[in-house]
């Protein structure tokens, strides 16, 4: 969603600019800065990319001033205009804001201060830089009127501000992520340390309801309460991903360079996780002795993996759980929800609004959280009783493609140890572990360039079906996904009994099916009779096996026919993931920002 940068210190204006670069993968549609020339406030925003601000306005990177804001906009108030850009600025121009985040009582607001301010955008935002100019304008200093003014909002706010003359940055956050970073001789914030890496590895989390007034030397936190600002104190968080982690090295795209480094991340988990997994293991057996509910709550890919976790769950511990897409967890879920109760919740980003307010609603009924994440810092993580951080690296592709593995393989770990514990049989499944890095990057040389031959065969299809059973139904989901997000084509995953109830009258001369294998003989029994029926009905069918079992018209080969069906979700969705990358690049989409799409959404 939009995107924050403030950068109080040398070249301010430059620095702003190279971390909105950074941030444009959260998807955006405007850009704009603001900086401190000699004591005035100057700004530069314009409808578009980054690259065309630079553009329209040649002198943006030779502005020499040392403190700067910038911001991305995704819209939700007001169309995509160079006047609804941000920062934006009050009646005098003495106030520049960026903002992330929606102002639910902003009309209200615009009323009251539409006498005596002059609006110029349609946003919402906008009523934050008049209400702090008229505070000002009765007398307030710089503190107490953003203090003031952000107080009377409600709604979800990130928010940067610099005032003429002073060379001060002040922040405020609600429900949206914000983040400090804390240099030499400069500070800085940012709506992600992703986009701060190339300038710090140290980190201050804004909570909700936190204001900061940053110098160049100092960082102050404060919560306001009972009308008073009372000091928080703040621990500083070391982030150990390097800068190069947000660059594309030698690949074309983000997302292709990601699904490469799936080999890596495995190998990343299972070997430095584990120090992640006490907390988790604590929590998961108290669950468990007491009886409790386990429920997975995620959207998206996350949820695709969380399902898998409830399959791994059933199938290894013996336990019954619940999965939910956190946008669909509502009271009804919440009723019977209990101290004695888990919800396992999972992101990548730890951002997402749906979870956290699935959370919150959880936390509010007593229940724990155990949560899988990949961003250090983020709300989740810190909205949690424990947290398993999987570590896959800071994932700039919109689409989620080494977090979904990380997420799959976290569980493996977790659930494996666990059932140790338990005495529960999972030794055949934790055998096979050492040797995922290897079978991974086997998987991935011999996908990529089957996967890349067929994205010229689908590339003109209007849609193409994905299905799987138990593991691997998730897996035919997580395919559908990945091929409509970035290739736009309609796309759906079914689970393969499913078929005949309903979807297979969708299947005519010619559709694309694309069938998961599986390692089970009951159940490639069950696959075998569903591919004999939609190529009796026309349908090239294309598998992805570990053997030749199904009678497919294209096989895509990955790892043996003797692994666990527990592991095969982590190999099978990489020639997935590979089809819907190479398809979106034939077809000349951006697989890195497919269209209306965010990478972390943090609006409900
Ligand atoms: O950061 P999260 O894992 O919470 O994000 C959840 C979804 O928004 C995300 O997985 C989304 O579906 C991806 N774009 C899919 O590739």
């Amino acid at each position: 969603m939009c995107g924050i940068v403030g950068i109080i210190g040398k070249d301010a204006a430059r620095k702003v600019i190279n971390s909105l670069k950074i941030l444009e993968y959260r998807g955006y549609d405007s850009a704009g800065i603001a900086v401190m020339l000699n004591g005035r406030i100057e700004v530069r925003k314009a409808a578009g990319t980054i690259e065309n601000l630079i553009s329209r306005y040649p002198d943006i990177l030779e502005m020499r001033g040392e403190l700067s804001i910038g911001h991305t906009r995704w819209a939700t108030h007001g169309k995509v205009s160079d006047s609804n850009a941000h920062p934006i600025t009050d009646c005098s121009r003495r106030i520049a804001v960026v903002h992330n985040g929606t102002i639910d009582n902003y009309m209200e607001i615009r009323e009251r201060l539409s006498a005596k301010h002059e609006f110029r955008t349609e946003t919402d935002t906008e009523v934050i830089a008049h209400l702090i100019e008229e505070k000002l304008n009765r007398g307030l200093g710089r503190l107490e009127a953003f203090v003031s003014a952000i107080s009377e909002l409600r709604g979800e706010y990130a928010v940067a501000c610099m005032f003429e003359g002073a060379n001060e940055l002040y922040l405020a956050r609600n429900r949206i992520p914000l983040v400090i970073g804390v240099g030499e001789g400069e500070n800085y914030c940012a709506s992600d340390v992703i986009a701060l890496l190339n300038l710090t590895n140290k980190f201050i989390y804004v909570n909700d309801g936190e204001f900061a007034l940053i110098t160049s030397k100092n960082i102050d936190v404060w919560r306001f309460e009972e009308g008073r600002l009372i000091p928080v104190e703040k621990r500083i968080n070391l982030v150990d991903w390097s800068p190069s982690m947000t660059s594309k090295g030698k690949y074309e795209h983000f997302m292709l360079k990601e699904i490469f480094e799936q080999e890596d991340v495995v190998k990343r988990i299972l070997m430095e996780s584990r120090r992640y997994i006490k907390g988790a293991l604590s929590i998961l057996e108290e669950t468990m002795k007491n009886g409790g509910r386990i429920i997975f709550l995620a959207a998206g890919t996350s949820y695709h993996a969380s399902m898998v976790g409830k399959y791994l769950l059933n199938s290894l511990l013996g336990y019954p759980s619940e999965v939910s897409i956190a946008s669909e967890f509502t009271r009804w879920n919440l009723r019977g929800l209990s101290e004695d109760d888990l919800v396992i919740a999972v992101s990548q980003s730890g951002e997402t609004a749906d979870v956290l307010m699935a959370v919150k609603s959880a936390k509010e009924k007593g229940a724990k959280i155990l949560s899988f994440v990949n961003v250090p810092g983020s709300t989740l993580s810190r909205e949690s009783d424990e947290v398993f951080f999987f570590s896959a690296g800071p994932e700039i592709g919109v689409a989620a493609t080494k977090t979904y593995v990380a997420e799959l393989v976290s569980f493996l770990l977790t659930f494996t140890e666990l059932g140790k514990i338990t005495g529960d049989p999972v030794y055949h499944v934790a055998e096979a572990l050492p040797r995922l890095p290897s079978i991974v990057a086997s998987c991935l040389e011999s996908s990529n360039r089957i996967a890349k031959a067929l994205s010229e065969a689908i590339k003109g299809e209007n849609s193409i079906f994905f299905m799987g059973r138990g593991i691997n139904y998730p897996t035919a989901l997580e395919g559908a996904l990945k091929m409509k997000e970035i290739s736009y084509i309609h796309a759906e995953g079914f689970p393969a009994g499913e078929y005949k109830h309903g979807p297979l009258a969708l299947i005519s001369e010619g559709t694309y099916s694309i069938v998961i294998g599986s390692n089970d003989q009951e159940i490639r029994d069950l696959l075998l009779s569903n591919v004999n029926e939609l190529k009796a009905r026309g349908s090239k069918v294309i598998s992805v096996e570990t053997d030749e079992h199904l009678p497919s018209d294209i096989r895509i080969k990955v790892a043996e026919n003797g692994l666990p069906e527990e592991v095969l979700p982590v190999v099978f969705v990489i020639p997935l993931q590979l089809l819907a990358y190479y398809t979106a690049v034939t077809l000349g989409r951006n697989p890195d920002k497919p269209r209306n799409l965010a990478k972390s959404v943090t609006v409900k």
